[in-house]
């Protein structure tokens, strides 16, 4: 008897795009990656200076993250967006990519009468892949009204994400709180893009109340350490205490000079104000430069991504256009759901000279362009 198929990953989405990288790289000055939302720009200094003085690297460090770095993380909560927590109701996570993809799984240990995840129909690929990897059932919902009563009984969690990846779209946090709470169902928020809100203040749902909720962060964006793997969960402290004892058992723990470096990086905001403004100007300055080839494409709300119709539907022929004519690699809107289809994404990750690069291969003078033309906070 032969065994039976089990799990085969697919091709992870971005290695699919190594066709418009060559095509892009043909170019003289060579391709300006704009198909993955890695950031950049450099940290701060004093940040990559705690990396190698915390004297952190002897000793396990604390899985929950160290008193000094859930101090900071909460710190942070309260400057910015005004919310008081009790540091012992957050616990760090190594970046939050993990976080992601592992919650069903831990989710499902808990109820396994339940095997659904809802999630947002256009989105981060990998709060699908999370269920994928945990057995259960990947839902997209369009909105959250939309959800049968049937898959809201199954649901283990409902995955918010605001401001959006890839649409940077702001959601309405308290409806998403109320209706996880109507229907028992725990609410995730990925909050991973908070500090570039550009339409009024950054919201967390934790502001909404914990109960059922818990709001999920990172230092990848906010200060530029996708390379050091730090973030935090906070919120509903019996869902923060469950989690955290799971993951300290799955030996799940942030290294102790990123703990280190995570706090300093906590306690700045000029870093990230300057950040903002790198990200308002390139948003609008590639809008820009789209439009003068008559692609339109709105500024976004929140996010560091340009969400961008495709003429005619067609993402891949506009992938391959901008590839070839102006160099820059860009991810069809598959990559995040079929609903997103007709649009490809735009990462303004790259610094300003490589962009300004793609919009005088598409044949505009970048003096004409209107810098700093993104919305403003
Ligand atoms: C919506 C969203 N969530 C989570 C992540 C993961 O980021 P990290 O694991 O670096 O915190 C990303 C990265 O692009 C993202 O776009």
């Amino acid at each position: 008897m032969s065994e039976p198929i089990g799990f085969q990953p697919p091709p992870y989405p971005y290695d699919r795009l190594d066709d418009l990288r060559s095509a892009a790289d043909e170019l003289p000055g060579g391709a300006v990656d704009l198909s993955i939302g890695t950031p950049y720009d450099p940290p701060p200094p004093a940040v990559v200076a705690a990396l190698g003085s915390s004297d952190a690297e002897r000793g396990y460090p604390a899985s929950v993250g160290s008193p000094a770095f859930r101090a900071a993380a909460a710190g942070w909560l309260e400057r910015r967006f005004g919310v008081t927590l009790d540091p012992a109701h957050l616990a760090a996570c190594v970046g939050s990519k993990e976080l992601v993809a592992g919650l069903p799984h831990w989710l499902r240990l808990r109820t396994p009468g339940r095997d659904t995840v809802l999630y947002p129909q256009i989105s981060y690929p990998s709060y699908a892949m999370g269920a994928t990897l945990a057995g259960c059932r990947a839902v997209p919902y369009a909105a959250l009204a939309d959800i049968s009563s049937d898959d809201a009984g199954r649901a283990l969690c409902v995955w918010v994400n605001s401001p959006a990846n890839p649409t940077g779209e702001l959601d309405d946090l308290g409806a998403a709180a109320s209706w996880g709470r109507a229907h028992g169902v725990p609410v995730l928020s990925d909050e991973c893009y908070i500090e570039f809100t550009w339409q009024g203040p950054g919201r967390t749902i934790v502001a909404e109340g914990a109960e059922g909720v818990v709001a999920v962060h990172s230092l990848s964006k906010r200060s530029n350490l996708a390379g050091a793997r730090a973030g935090f969960y906070a919120g509903d402290p019996d869902l923060v205490s469950y989690l955290s004892e799971v993951r300290k058992h799955a030996g799940l723990m942030v290294p102790g000079p990123v703990q280190a470096a995570a706090v300093a990086a906590f306690g700045d905001d000029r870093h990230v104000d300057e950040q903002r403004e790198r990200y308002r100007r390139r948003l609008g300055l590639l809008a820009a430069a789209l439009a003068a080839i008559d692609v339109e494409c709105p500024v976004p709300d929140g996010a560091f991504y340009l969400w961008v119709p495709a003429p005619g539907g067609d993402a891949w022929a506009l992938a391959r256009r901008l590839a070839t004519e102006a160099g820059a690699v860009v991810s069809p809107g598959e990559f995040y759901g079929p609903a997103g289809a007709d649009h490809v994404r735009i990462a303004v990750v790259q610094p300003d000279d490589r962009l300004e690069l793609v919009a005088r291969r598409l044949g505009v003078t970048v003096g004409d362009l209107p810098h700093g033309a993104a919305s403003s906070a």
